[in-house]
């Protein structure tokens, strides 16, 4: 039978914003997801904005996909008498204690989390951290090394401090690189010896569709997404080669919203715009943060579109010599392009092309595709030979608790079955080096595209309803036994 490696990274993932909660705690100042309300599948999530020169006040939804424009002078605010998710989330903050026995408890060997920026620099442009903030994390890792879980940090997961949009306009402005840089260095000097494996940017592509809560901007243009795409990877460059000085061991990932996209026939022009959409999305951010340099298809459409780069000397330099070393990514699932008439539009994670007549989707409209996981593995290994770890997978269901406190998500476990077979094949069949796997929302968080609890993940549930009520309380489902079993067969036993 079939098996993973030994030192196969199983575990979980999460992200400060939609799981620590305690957002005013420890000296934290407010990210953009704490000015941000819950939504659902059909409203958008919305951000409440006021111009201080006029005292004009209103509300921007965040509909996917739609470039972010708020009005010119604009800034966020927080509304009265609305439920903001962030604040609270599932509560890590006051329960990492609880959470960490039980995700030791399933065997994890990884667990993914991340540092919320504004929790170590609450203020920006102090060349002094936040000791309280520091701390914090401290006790994490140090709760994690007790049972020999091995951290992997994500160094921002969609938690842009709100004073990055206010004060600097976000990731167009350069001055924001040494910022971050300043923050990374920090905390990678900080952990040296308890964390070794870091990620930059959460899903860096994903600034294709939510530019507030991923490069800060509030109004957007080509030119200014370019400028922000070229300056979190100038970041990114010099945080590993800062990690380089720090500690040799250390591993910095990038971490890419992947799906392998199919052209919905083999008519040659739905398998080029397939082609194209996979370039445009997705690959040409892998190009540059993993590959180390900008492809000419990029360049060209800069070109057409009169986009210029403000590239100094030695800093093309910089991005090949210190490209990631590890390709990270998310996949939920993969997408259909097509230049027919016909076919409706699905959702996803990002991208929404056509409808896959042969896979189920679940209440989200999200379809699950397992052999996916196969072709991207294939896919991103063959262009970039580089260690691969999947980073988030999983499904989002309304899972219901039993009166006696049990949770029978079964869909959940046959979901799982399926992917981790298909990763298992990769390995095997293919010999794709898979680092680890952590699946998305190991115990129940907030969504980050509708802010709804109900869209639950989790191997454990947390009583915690849409409203913000609830004891949080956690409660394992039944798909928590079914990782443990998986976990310690090296992944052989999957029914
Ligand atoms: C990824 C994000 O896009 O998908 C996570 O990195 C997010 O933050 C996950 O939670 C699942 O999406 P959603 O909208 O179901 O929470």
């Amino acid at each position: 039978m079939a098996k993973f490696p030994k030192d196969f990274l199983w575990g979980g993932a999460t992200a400060a914003n939609q799981y620590e909660g305690g957002y005013n705690e420890g000296n934290k100042a407010l990210t953009i997801a704490d000015v941000t309300t819950s939504g659902s599948h059909t409203e958008p999530r919305r951000i409440g904005w006021v111009i201080p020169e006029t005292g004009e006040t209103g509300v921007y939804k965040m509909e996917f996909g739609k470039p972010v424009q708020f009005p010119q002078g604009a800034i966020p605010c927080v509304m009265e008498g609305e439920y903001y998710p962030s604040h609270q989330a599932t509560d890590f903050y006051h329960h990492y204690k609880e959470d960490i026995a039980l995700m030791a408890e399933m065997g994890f060997k990884t667990f993914r989390m991340s540092i919320a920026w504004p929790r170590i620099y609450p203020d920006l442009e102090s060349e002094q951290p936040n000791e309280e903030g520091l701390q914090f994390y401290d006790d994490v890792f140090d709760e994690l090394k007790k049972y020999n879980i091995e951290p992997l940090v994500t160094m921002a997961h969609f938690e842009i401090p709100i004073d990055l949009v206010m004060k600097y306009g976000g990731w167009a402005n350069r001055k924001v690189v040494d910022l971050f840089v300043k923050f990374s260095t920090t905390i990678m000097n900080r952990y040296k010896g308890k964390v070794k494996y870091w990620l930059t940017f959460n899903e860096i592509n994903m600034m294709e569709h939510m530019q507030i809560s991923t490069i800060g901007l509030m109004q957007v243009n080509d030119q200014l997404k370019a400028e922000a795409a070229y300056h979190q990877f100038l970041a990114s460059a010099l945080t590993v080669k800062a990690a380089r000085e720090i500690d040799p061991e250390m591993q910095v990932g990038m971490m890419l919203a992947y799906q392998p996209i199919y052209g919905e026939t083999c008519d040659p022009y739905d398998q080029l715009l397939a082609l194209k959409i996979a370039q445009e999305q997705f690959l040409w951010y892998a190009d540059v943060q993993v590959g180390g340099q900008y492809p000419n298809y990029k360049l060209k459409e800069y070109e057409r579109n009169g986009v210029q780069l403000d590239i100094r000397d030695g800093e093309l330099e910089l991005l090949k010599q210190y490209a990631c070393d590890f390709l990270s990514f998310s996949c939920y699932g993969s997408g259909v392009q097509g230049t027919h008439e016909n076919g409706g539009k699905a959702s996803g994670n990002g991208l929404s092309g056509r409808v896959n007549p042969y896979l189920e989707s679940n209440a989200w409209g999200w379809a699950t595709d397992p052999e996916c996981l196969r072709i991207a593995l294939n896919q991103l290994y063959d262009r970039y030979h580089k260690p691969l770890w999947i980073v988030e997978n999983g499904i989002g269901w309304a899972d219901v608790l039993e009166e006696d406190g049990s949770v029978h998500d079964d869909y959940r476990i046959s979901y799982l079955q399926k992917n981790i077979k298909s990763m298992r094949d990769a390995i095997n069949l293919d010999g794709i080096p898979l680092m680890g796997y952590t699946m998305w929302g190991c115990i129940d968080l907030v969504s980050a595209g509708t802010g709804e609890m109900k869209k639950r993940y989790g191997f454990v549930y947390v009583d915690m309803d849409d409203e913000g009520k609830g004891t949080l309380k956690r409660y394992k489902k039944d798909s928590f036994y079914w990782y443990k079993k998986c976990i310690e067969s090296d992944g052989e036993d999957l029914d």
